[in-house]
């Protein structure tokens, strides 16, 4: 079987935890609209992060940066509609928490009460830390996110792997056990070598979520874009590419505009019809004069 059973009512946060203790992996994917929300429901999914990649593989952008607190919202919103038992995790986009955490407080809350998230994630340690505690006591489940951290990826010196040397990896860990003690329920490892990696997940109470940090993490995250091969971008070595969406999208469009253009579609088939003697009174309106005082009026 390579689905979870589907059962009635949202996964409960605590699941998670006890998830790690069986040992059985918890699959998250990101969606960021009804339809993805939906499938990623029915398909048995766990965890949907409506993640802040959807600057880029949505709305187009080169980065993760531009994505606002409106946008985030309304693909919060969306995805939730469409994910019902999944928990919903919300990303807080650049900007949302940073300048303080009564900001981070009232940002969360509009993800939690205008958008239906179950809980939000926030990327990096540090100055986080305090956020996470601040969203935590304001009663908001935080999910934590260290390693390639892609809002600070120009300070991290670009897109690349991180906790390669011992002292890097002693940071990571120790940034990992941080947000676990400030109160998050789990943490994603981004692009993080995968002993280093395992050597984090065995060291935490909580889950781990691995994005290109190996099996030894407690569950895996993939962009529903990269996986579905939506997105055009250049893809982390770390994506599997699960299907070619973009080619069959573009192949089934392709087809529908040469039928237009053949007038092969809309056939009979796609049509609505009228019944003959209505058909006969309507076209009585072209006929003889009935149609010509009109057209004079
Ligand atoms: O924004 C996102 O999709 C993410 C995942 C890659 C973890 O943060």
């Amino acid at each position: 079987m390579t689905s979870r059973p589907r059962t009635d009512g949202k996964l409960p946060l605590t699941e998670l935890a006890d998830m790690k203790a069986r040992r059985e992996p918890i699959v998250m994917v990101t969606a960021y609209d009804y339809p993805s929300g939906r499938i990623a429901d029915a398909a048995g999914i766990d965890v949907v992060l409506v993640g802040d990649s959807a600057a880029m593989t949505v709305l187009g952008n080169d980065s993760t940066v531009p994505a606002t607190m409106e946008e985030m919202l309304m693909l919060t919103r969306a995805a939730a509609r469409g994910a019902k038992r999944p928990l919903v995790v919300a990303d807080m986009p650049f900007g949302s928490f940073q300048v303080s955490d009564e900001e981070a407080v009232r940002n969360g809350v509009r993800f939690v009460k205008e958008a239906g998230a179950d809980a939000v994630k926030l990327e990096g340690a540090g100055a986080t830390l305090s956020r996470v505690m601040a969203l935590v006591g304001a009663g908001i489940p935080v999910m934590g996110h260290v390693g390639l951290t892609p809002q600070s990826a120009t300070m991290l010196g670009g897109f690349r792997a991180q906790g390669r040397t011992a002292e890097k990896a002693r940071e990571l860990l120790q940034d990992a056990r941080a947000l676990e003690a400030a109160g998050c329920f789990a943490v994603v490892l981004e692009a993080v070598p995968a002993q280093v990696a395992a050597r984090i997940t065995a060291s935490l109470s909580v889950p781990t979520i691995g994005i290109g940090s190996g099996r030894g993490c407690d569950g895996q995250v993939l962009v529903f874009h990269d996986l579905l091969g939506l997105y055009d971008g250049k893809a982390p070595r770390f994506v599997k590419r699960y299907a070619d969406l973009a080619a069959e999208t573009r192949g089934a469009l392709e087809r529908y505009a040469a039928e237009v253009r053949s007038g092969a579609f809309p056939s009979d088939e796609h049509t609505y019809s009228i019944p003959e003697d209505e058909l006969a009174a309507f076209e009585d309106t072209f006929s003889g004069s009935r149609a010509e005082s009109r057209t004079e009026t």
